[in-house]
């Protein structure tokens, strides 16, 4: 790759939003360490510089700096945030220490449009989050844009094409943010647009091959969109060199497990082997009620299953793949109190790599979902499994209530069917964030023909939500909902009652448990 923009990873949580913007404008990018030599850079045909903000002080005792030769590499440079303080406090101008952050909007006065500016309006909303500020200014440098805070929020020095802007332009409350960033990249460093989804696809190819050489990679295949997508892609990467194992739990959907083997096996001819542990699960769930503790079984277990197939594989692997994506990778790091964070950990094999001495290999850990989509889908992977509603890793588990046991398990999946049938006739399926059902252990009287019946309640739970931390229930039309509960009652033996959950989250969760 000879044309790249280097992103210098100063520690911010938006570094990688930052390289994602410049993959929206078709533009190949690469995040470096802070701290790699100028000479380095040089060497790999970098075009232009991004120095990413930072939570540090350019006068912390830790605070990271870059190689000073970057400086002098004559190539354009953009700083954002600690990224303006680092040219600023390495090119002779000064920086102002504070304590306290600077956050939240702020409006921009653009005073000299030039080259990064290019095309916008004069006035535009921003998102500051800073501490430290830019208070006098390096030599060759002039000021092109103006916030209430800050006569410096945005420089340039036209002979060396260097821009600094104090707020963030990455970020979606920056008006026109990502427009600027294309100034930087197509107007000031000549970059061109000729980085698609198929090229991430034989980057990461070339990447995955060179990591794993001629080892074996395995993975763990949920059906779901990440390790479906990253399957794929591995497989494309290193053919027969992996093997994917998927776990029956015994809490699948209808058909679940057909369709895996259907699309993976038959299909994409990728090396699958089916642990079925359905009889396993279901024995130590018996009786059991309480939802943390069902979690918790189905959790161990998973690992314990997973774990013993992959000793069962011949020519032990060395790898182990996952579809662990950008998202994932700050939740874990970062928010470690966070509820949200624990859900993502409840079917993660956490120890299992470093038991088994097992590598890692995750070919998406830089995308964010929607990019994984894109992936998926130039892949060849059906819309079904690239747009997939979320499904929990402990699967009907947490949609059955109180004890679980086959026949109720049996039910719900039958009802479970019938409503997806109906949401994807009538498109809704992917309009909703998700949609199922949940299996109430109540019985009820009914009337069915002569006979009066005593059976259980089903609740469907459809709701929209754009990242699972809040959700609104979903307000289908009236004749979506009668055709689902009355094709349940009367197609599904054990059911008597529909009913239609009309709770938002918070306070209800999305799932039942
Ligand atoms: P709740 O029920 O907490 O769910 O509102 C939020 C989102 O997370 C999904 N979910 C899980 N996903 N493992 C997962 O991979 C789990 O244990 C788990 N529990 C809930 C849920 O379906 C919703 O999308």
């Amino acid at each position: 790759m000879s044309q790249t923009i280097a992103v210098l990873d100063f520690g911010s949580q938006l570094t990688q939003v930052i390289a994602r913007r410049i993959r929206e404008c078709q533009v190949y990018s690469k995040i470096y360490h802070y701290s790699t030599p100028a000479a380095k850079l040089r060497e790999d045909g970098v075009i232009g510089i991004i120095l990413s903000g930072g939570p540090q002080s350019v006068y912390a005792k830790q605070a990271p700096h870059p190689d000073r030769a970057i400086f002098e590499l004559g190539v354009p440079m953009l700083g954002i945030c600690y990224g303006v303080q680092l040219m600023g406090h390495f090119l002779g101008g000064h920086v102002a220490h504070s304590k306290a952050r600077e956050y939240g909007h702020g409006h921009l006065s653009i005073k000299k449009p030039g080259a990064l500016f290019a095309g916008l309006p004069k006035r535009l909303r921003v998102w500051n989050s800073h501490g430290d500020k830019l208070e006098k200014l390096p030599p060759g440098f002039r000021p092109i844009g103006v916030t209430e805070n800050s006569p410096f929020a945005a420089i340039e020095d036209l002979k060396r094409h260097f821009y600094g802007i104090q707020f963030h332009p990455e970020v979606f409350h920056t008006e026109r943010g990502v427009d600027m960033i294309r100034n930087f990249l197509l107007g000031i460093c000549g970059a061109k647009q000729d980085w698609t989804t198929k090229d991430f696809i034989s980057h990461s190819i070339a990447e995955i091959r060179t990591q794993v050489g001629k080892s074996r990679v395995i993975l763990g295949l949920s059906g779901g969109v990440d390790s479906s997508v990253a399957a794929a892609l591995l497989h494309k990467a290193i053919g027969k060199q992996l093997t994917c194992v998927f776990v029956d739990n015994g809490l699948l959907r209808k058909d679940e497990r057909r369709h895996v083997v259907e699309l993976y096996a038959k299909h994409f001819h990728i090396d699958l082997r089916v642990a079925d542990a359905s009889k396993l699960f279901l024995r130590r769930l018996k009786g059991v009620t309480e939802p943390e503790q069902k979690r918790k079984i189905i959790g161990r277990t998973f690992v314990e299953v997973f774990e013993k197939s992959l000793r069962a594989i011949k020519g032990s692997a060395e790898f182990l793949g996952q579809g662990t994506l950008y998202p994932d990778v700050i939740e874990s790091v970062s928010i470690g109190n966070n509820p949200a964070s624990l859900i993502k950990t409840h079917h993660n094999v956490g120890g299992l790599p470093a038991r088994m001495k097992l590598k890692l290999v995750e070919p998406l850990r830089q995308l964010f979902k929607d990019e994984v989509r894109r992936v998926g889908a130039a892949l060849g992977l059906p819309k079904e499994v690239v747009w997939r509603q979320p499904f929990p890793g402990p699967g009907l588990g947490v949609r059955v209530m109180g004890d679980i046991t086959a026949e109720k398990l049996e039910i719900l999946r039958n009802a479970d069917a019938v409503l997806h049938e109906e949401m994807m006739a009538s498109g809704y399926y992917y309009k909703v964030w998700q949609s199922f059902c949940v299996f109430l252990p109540v019985r009820t009287v009914g009337v069915f023909g002569d006979e009066r019946t005593y059976d259980y309640v089903i609740a469907i739970r459809v709701v929209e939500s754009t990242d699972a931390m809040t959700a609104d229930w979903a307000k289908l039309p009236h004749e979506l909902l009668q055709k689902a509960s009355s094709r349940i009652t009367n197609e599904v033996r054990g059911v008597g009652r529909v009913v239609f959950d009309i709770s938002s989250k918070p306070p209800a969760t999305i799932e039942w448990e």
